[in-house]
């Protein structure tokens, strides 16, 4: 694919999922406003904008998506990739501090960055494709992730509400991209069965080299954005289908 004119919007590009799909992007001829609270995996320059926020930020989020529409003239993929794991153990001993910042981050954080791009097509009247990075966990209870679960269950129940309200203007999927091998895989490998009961299966995967590399699943989400072969019905989506 030559992606040369298109422009994607991806939050959580400092590493994991977000940075490999940043990579692919810019390979591909993307121009790209990345963001993170740490510094996105691609540093500001002709094709990409970089800045540093938290995505439950609405203000922060706001400024950053003016500013990449003023920079790049309009915005073809929004991808809300942002997202936290923890806490993973079972609900009666999990912090509230933890589950709080996982619901701000995991949902309001796609609820905002949604708003944002929803706002931003409007203003300027074009039409737009969104991802939401969801999980099988939206779809599948997992012993431990009370609270990662109800998150991305959220993810998917949104997506699908803003296909009702807006399916004229954006196409939205909810995307599970499969394991990838990430931090956010290495952090469930270091946890106690007691904490997590499938711990031995997800070590096993590891194991056996069953994970996705992060550039990988990046490709597989810009196709599934942009070649009409790989295009498919539906907001909630899983790559491993
Ligand atoms: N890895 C998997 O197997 C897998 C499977 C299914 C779904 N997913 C989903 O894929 C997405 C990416 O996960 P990952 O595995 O790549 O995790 P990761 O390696 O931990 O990366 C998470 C990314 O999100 C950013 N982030 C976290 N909180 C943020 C905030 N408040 N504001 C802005 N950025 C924030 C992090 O950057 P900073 O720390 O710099 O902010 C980082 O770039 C998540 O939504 C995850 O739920 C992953």
């Amino acid at each position: 694919m030559d992606l040369s004119g298109k422009v994607a919007v991806i939050t959580g590009a400092s590493r994991g999922l977000g940075a490999g799909i940043a990579q692919v992007g810019h390979e591909l001829g993307m121009s790209l406003a990345l963001c993170s609270r740490s510094l996105p995996v691609l540093a500001s320059g002709p094709h990409v904008l970089a800045r540093e926020l938290d995505v439950t930020d609405s203000d922060a989020l706001e400024d950053f998506t003016h500013e990449a529409s003023e920079r790049f003239g309009h915005v073809d993929l929004w991808v809300n990739n942002a997202g936290l794991l923890e806490p993973v153990a079972p609900l009666r001993e999990a912090p509230t501090e933890q589950l709080r910042r996982l619901l701000d981050v995991n949902v309001l954080g796609v609820a905002l960055g949604s708003r944002a791009y929803l706002r931003l097509l409007h203003r300027l009247g074009g039409q737009g494709l969104l991802l939401n990075i969801s999980s099988g966990a939206a779809r599948k209870p997992y012993h431990g992730w009370s609270g990662y679960c109800a998150s991305k269950a959220a993810v998917d129940r949104l997506s699908e509400v803003i296909a009702l309200e807006e399916g004229e203007r954006v196409r939205v999927h909810s995307v599970a991209p499969g394991v990838v091998e990430t931090g956010m895989q290495e952090t469930l490998r270091g946890k106690s069965s007691s904490d997590f009961k499938d711990v031995e299966r997800f070590r096993g995967l590891h194991e056996s080299g069953a994970l996705l590399a992060p550039t990988d699943a990046g490709a597989a989400l810009l196709r599934l954005a942009f070649d009409p072969a790989a295009a498919r019905e539906g907001v909630c989506i899983d790559l491993r289908d």
